[in-house]
């Protein structure tokens, strides 16, 4: 279990997804009007602590909405992961999910703040009755809906936040415990451009058309996808780039060093000939950077999510 008190991921930083976030914006979840975005009023209803339910394909930003929900709800954050029940625990996952509602309450009561109680991958915990049922889910399923019970008192204690890719594999009395159930969808085209766009952070040499065609190539793609492809694909590419590249290095604007075929417009101030490590024994500590990044980059990056090799090089 991670309790990670209050994370620190911001609803902005989630690109897309405004029927979720709306969603969510309606809920009525915190006792403190303070916590300002997620408070839509008076709470009156008698459901406010049922379970909220994120689902949708893997790669979405289920985990990043549940951390930005606790975020700007001033919430403490507890993560269960099923490997965490299931495996680690084998024989004493009840009362291990037990004691993450009973430590999730604890907190709660102890800093005065709401608890969020976040079960990723929740399928793999709560399984249908059925062929792949096992004595450890069935319990765990119970248990469950026995902690679940513990927690509407007092109102805005613990909000439990479930999270899955596969909906239609829960059984339906977990089903009805999440009553608010809030889908999550795979970014479109211009969504996946900004995903691009937020993890290139570097300088590049992208332009408009470069992007339209990044974003017909990445179709059906998610935002985890991106961010590997750019930050595990592209972006070593442009490091590897610009090691093993023999030629010039010039110094740019912010003195550091880019390979020098990055710099058509001759705009360097110091040119150095050789190989990067030659180059680098020469001017002692330069700080050397990989040029901007460039469609090429980008490409390889999608060839090697393509083939699932996507190690830093
Ligand atoms: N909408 C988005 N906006 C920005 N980044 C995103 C978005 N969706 C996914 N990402 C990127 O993908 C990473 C993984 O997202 P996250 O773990 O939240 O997905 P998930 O839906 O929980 O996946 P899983 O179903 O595998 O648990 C994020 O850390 C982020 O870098
Ligand atoms: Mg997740």
């Amino acid at each position: 279990m991670n309790t990670n008190d209050i994370p620190d991921v911001s609803l902005d930083d989630i690109i897309g997804q405004k029927k979720a976030k709306k969603a969510l914006l309606k809920l009525k979840l915190f006792r403190n009007p303070e916590h300002a975005c997620f408070y839509a009023g008076v709470k009156d209803d008698s459901n406010s602590n049922t379970g909220i339910l994120l689902y949708g394909p893997a790669g979405t930003g289920k985990t990043m909405v549940a951390k930005a929900l606790a975020t700007n709800g001033g919430c403490i954050f507890i993560n269960i992961s099923p490997n965490d029940i299931l495996y680690e625990f084998i024989g004493k996952s009840e009362e291990w999910m037990k004691g993450a509602f009973l430590a999730a309450k604890e907190k709660a009561a102890k800093t005065g703040k709401t608890a969020v109680l976040f079960i990723d991958h929740c399928d793999v915990l709560f399984r249908k009755p059925g062929r792949n049922d096992c004595e450890v889910s069935s319990n765990i399923t119970d248990i469950f809906q026995e902690c679940m019970k513990g927690v509407t008192e007092p109102k805005g204690q613990i909000i439990v936040l479930g999270a899955t890719n596969y909906k239609e594999q829960l059984p339906s009395p977990i089903l009805s415990l999440f009553a608010n159930k809030i889908q999550m969808n795979l970014p479109g085209g211009e969504e996946r451009i900004a995903i691009a766009k937020l993890n290139i952070k570097s300088s590049h040499s992208l332009t408009d058309d470069d992007f339209a065609r990044f974003a017909e190539m990445t179709e059906g793609y998610s935002g985890r996808d991106i961010f590997n492809l750019i930050t595990m694909g592209a972006k070593p590419a442009a490091r590897a780039e610009a090691i093993h590249h023999n030629g010039a290095w010039c110094k740019n604007d912010e003195d550091c060093y880019i390979p020098c075929f990055h710099s058509p417009d001759h705009s360097c101030r110091a040119k150095e000939s050789g190989t990067f490590r030659e180059v680098k024994e020469r001017t002692g500590n330069g700080e050397f950077r990989p040029g901007p990044l460039t469609m090429k980059h980008i490409e390889i990056g999608i060839d090697l999510l393509g083939v699932g090799q996507l190690e830093p090089i």
